[in-house]
C-alpha cells in the first residue's frame, strides 16, 4: 500500500523510516503503537467517528459471522473485477471501521493484493490494522483530500460510509471499480420500535447514482437480504455498532432488548443494496 500513500501536505510519495513514514522534503507520519499511521495534517475538522463501545459491537457482530453473505459477495465481485488480475491491486476501504469486510476481499485476491483500511476512529484504526497481515491502516477524514496518489485504487469499497466523490473518482485506476453498500427500506425494521433506532435513513438508489453520476456509470445493482436470528446481546451489538451508538448507551439498549425479548431471540433482516460502478472518462 506504501506507493499509493500520499504526504498530505506536500503530495510527495511516502517511504518507511525507522516507526515513521516519511516523503523526501522530510515532512514525517508516525505509526503509532496503535499499528496506524495519522495522515491527518492542519486545521482538523471534528468528525464523530466510531466510539469504542461501538467498534467493540462491530468487532462482536462480524466475528460472529453474521454478515458473512456480505462480506462473501464483495470478495466475489473484487475477485472478479479486472484489478484482480493485475499484479499487486490495492483495494481501498473508506470508513473501514474494524476491516472485516476488507481482510475478506484480500483473502480472496492474489497475493500481492494489498488493502488499505481508512477511518478516523482510533479504536476502529486499531482493530483494522491487526485484521489482516496486508492491511495498512490510515486516518483521513473522508470529506477532505485524500493522501492517495491518481488511480493507484483497483478497488473502492463503500460499505455504510462516507461518501466524497471527487476524491473516489481521482484515486480510482480508469478500470477499477467502485463498490457501495447502501440500506434498503426495511432494514433492521424488527429492531427499529423496540431498540429505538435512529438515523440509517435508507438511500435511495436513484439519488446516489444521481451524487455521483458524473464521475461514475452504474454498472450493476443487488439486494442483498440477510436473515438473522439474534440473543438480545447480539441485537444490542447490532444496534449499538450502526448511528444508534451515537445516541443511545449499551445498557439502555440491554434494558430495552431484555424487555422485547425476554429470554428468546430475535428474527430481523438486514436489507441491503450492493451497488458497483464504473469511473467515467
Ligand atoms: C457504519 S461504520 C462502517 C464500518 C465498515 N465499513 C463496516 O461496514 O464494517 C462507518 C465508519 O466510518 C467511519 N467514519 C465516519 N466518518 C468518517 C470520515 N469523515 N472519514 C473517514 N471515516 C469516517 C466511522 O468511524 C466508522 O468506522
Amino acid at each position: 500500500m506504501l506507493p499509493v500513500l500520499r504526504c498530505p501536505v506536500c503530495a510527495g510519495a511516502l517511504h518507511r523510516d525507522g516507526d515513521a513514514l516519511r516523503c523526501h522534503p522530510g515532512h514525517g507520519f508516525d505509526l503509532g503503537r496503535g499499528g496506524y499511521v495519522n495522515l491527518r495534517t492542519g486545521r482538523v475538522r471534528r468528525v464523530a467517528g466510531d466510539t469504542a463501545a461501538m467498534v467493540a459491537a462491530r468487532e462482536s457482530f462480524l466475528g460472529a459471522g453474521h454478515y458473512q453473505p456480505l462480506t462473501s459477495r464483495l470478495a466475489e465481485l473484487a475477485a472478479a473485477s479486472p484489478a484482480a488480475g493485475r499484479s499487486g491491486p490495492v483495494v481501498l476501504e473508506i470508513g473501514a471501521g474494524t476491516g472485516h469486510h476488507l481482510a475478506g476481499v484480500l483473502a480472496a485476491l492474489p497475493a500481492g493484493a494489498a488493502g488499505i483500511a481508512v477511518d478516523v476512529s482510533k479504536y476502529a484504526l486499531r482493530r483494522a490494522a491487526r485484521a489482516h497481515p496486508r492491511i495498512g491502516a490510515v486516518a483521513y477524514d473522508a470529506a477532505g483530500p485524500w493522501p492517495v496518489a491518481d488511480g493507484g485504487v483497483g478497488v473502492l469499497l463503500d460499505v455504510f460510509a462516507p461518501r466524497n466523490p471527487a476524491e473516489m473518482r481521482r484515486v480510482l485506476r480508469p478500470d477499477g471499480l467502485l463498490i457501495v453498500v447502501t440500506p434498503e427500506p426495511g432494514h433492521l425494521a424488527e429492531l427499529r420500535g423496540p431498540l429505538g433506532l435512529v438515523g440509517m435513513q435508507p438511500d435511495k438508489g436513484d439519488r446516489l447514482d444521481e451524487r455521483i453520476a458524473d464521475r461514475f456509470a452504474p454498472a450493476t445493482v443487488e439486494r442483498l437480504d440477510i436473515p438473522l436470528v439474534l440473543s438480545p446481546g447480539e441485537a444490542v451489538d447490532l444496534a449499538l455498532m450502526g448511528p444508534t451508538g451515537h445516541h443511545r448507551t449499551a445498557e439502555d439498549l440491554r434494558h430495552r432488548a431484555d424487555a422485547a425479548w425476554p429470554g428468546r431471540h430475535a428474527a430481523v433482516t438486514a436489507r441491503l443494496a450492493v451497488r458497483c460502478y464504473r469511473p467515467r472518462g
